[in-house]
């Protein structure tokens, strides 16, 4: 699919949706020896009955393999002469951008904020990817990779504002749609909004009744503020939360289309940052899943209930993300957590 440039012609959401579908359909077959086919899990230690899809366990442990192998594999088809790519990232698109580039022989250059996780930062380095962050901020980020793009003509592979990212990632909502015939509930973490605008275009597709909820720090709640405006909002300075994927100062134009213009998101909710690191918790001992901060929100957000229920007799899916935490805040919680988990209780 090409890019839209256009704006959205009225309030009819159905040509839209088959076409997006194609789309997702087709980006599931072309990234298919590429990335793993991720279970459902139960998480009935912490939360009876609901389920989770672990993306952590993806190459470069994020779903971002997802959108940048689509992103780059089209690339090579129609630009086959393209030199190379460029990304800007806190770090797990970036990883995912650089592992792309190297199976497909392409060089890539990484726009990183100065203070990104250094975890993160390393494993661009180490996939071959050229990281560069002198003077690059939150706020600045997107206007310092567009006037590299322009310097160098590499083909940008945007994060989450461009369709094909944006195809690659609904293809989570296509294996929760095969895995749980009777899905209610899906719930994603929104940063960018690529990822849960692919998950709501992929299930709205199929299944228009099963409800799509985006979560959210409460440090970063653009989104959330967008959808009760109904404007672009962006946040008025660079986020703290612990979430360092979900900092981005306000959700991409065709998120903000899928999830505000279209309705195709349901509802937008925010967590505290104790409530994401107690998620953390859970999910590392109970659960057994090494989620980190960005996609430990949809768990946070069950249990602290800030999510209704899926309707009777339908499932909860929620999204885990990544699992590329910062081994420093990894050490911080546990010590925090160590007692209430010697005495086999669970996180306070
Ligand atoms: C682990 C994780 N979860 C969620 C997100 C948010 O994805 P999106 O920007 O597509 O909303 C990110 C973005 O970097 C991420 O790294």
């Amino acid at each position: 699919m090409t890019e839209r440039t256009t704006p959205p012609t009225g309030p009819d959401n159905s040509t839209f949706l088959t076409e997006h579908a194609a789309a997702i359909a087709a980006a599931a077959s072309l990234i298919a020896g590429h990335v793993r086919r991720t279970p459902t899990l139960p998480a009935d230690e912490i939360l009876p009955g609901i389920l989770v899809k672990p993306e952590l366990l993806q190459p470069t442990g994020s779903f971002k393999v997802r959108g940048a192998f689509n992103a780059a594999l089209r690339l090579r088809r129609l630009s086959p002469d393209t030199p190379g790519v460029i990304t800007v990232s806190s770090g797990n698109h970036g990883q995912a951008v650089a592992l792309a580039a190297r199976s497909l022989g392409l060089a890539c250059t990484v726009v990183m904020p100065e203070g990104s996780n250094p975890v993160k930062v390393a494993a661009v380095r180490a996939l071959g990817a050229t990281v560069v962050s002198d003077g690059v901020t939150a706020a600045n980020r997107e206007e310092r990779v567009l006037a590299l793009q322009q310097r160098t003509g590499l083909a940008l592979i945007h994060p989450f504002d461009a369709w094909d990212t944006i195809h690659g990632q609904g293809t989570i909502g296509l294996e929760l749609l095969e895995d749980v015939p009777d899905l209610g509930l899906l719930i994603a973490p929104v940063g960018g909004g690529g990822l849960v605008s692919g998950c709501a275009l992929a299930v709205k597709a199929a299944r228009p009744e099963v409800r799509v909820v985006g979560v959210e720090p409460e440090l970063a709640a653009d989104a959330a503020a967008s959808r009760r405006s109904g404007r672009h909002e962006r946040l008025a300075a660079a986020s703290a939360t612990i979430a360092d994927g979900l900092r981005s100062m306000s959700v991409g134009t065709r998120g903000f289309e899928v999830i505000v213009e279209r309705g195709l998101v349901d509802d937008v909710v925010t967590v505290s940052e104790e409530e994401i690191e107690r998620a953390m918790v859970a999910a590392w001992t109970r659960l057994h899943l090494v989620v980190e901060p960005s996609g430990a929100v949809g768990l946070a957000a069950l249990l602290a209930g800030r999510i209704a229920p899926a309707p009777a007799r339908t499932r909860t899916a929620a999204i885990l993300s990544g699992g590329n935490v910062d081994p420093g805040l990894a050490a911080r919680l546990l010590a925090i957590h160590a007692a209430s988990l010697a005495t086999g209780g669970s996180p306070p």
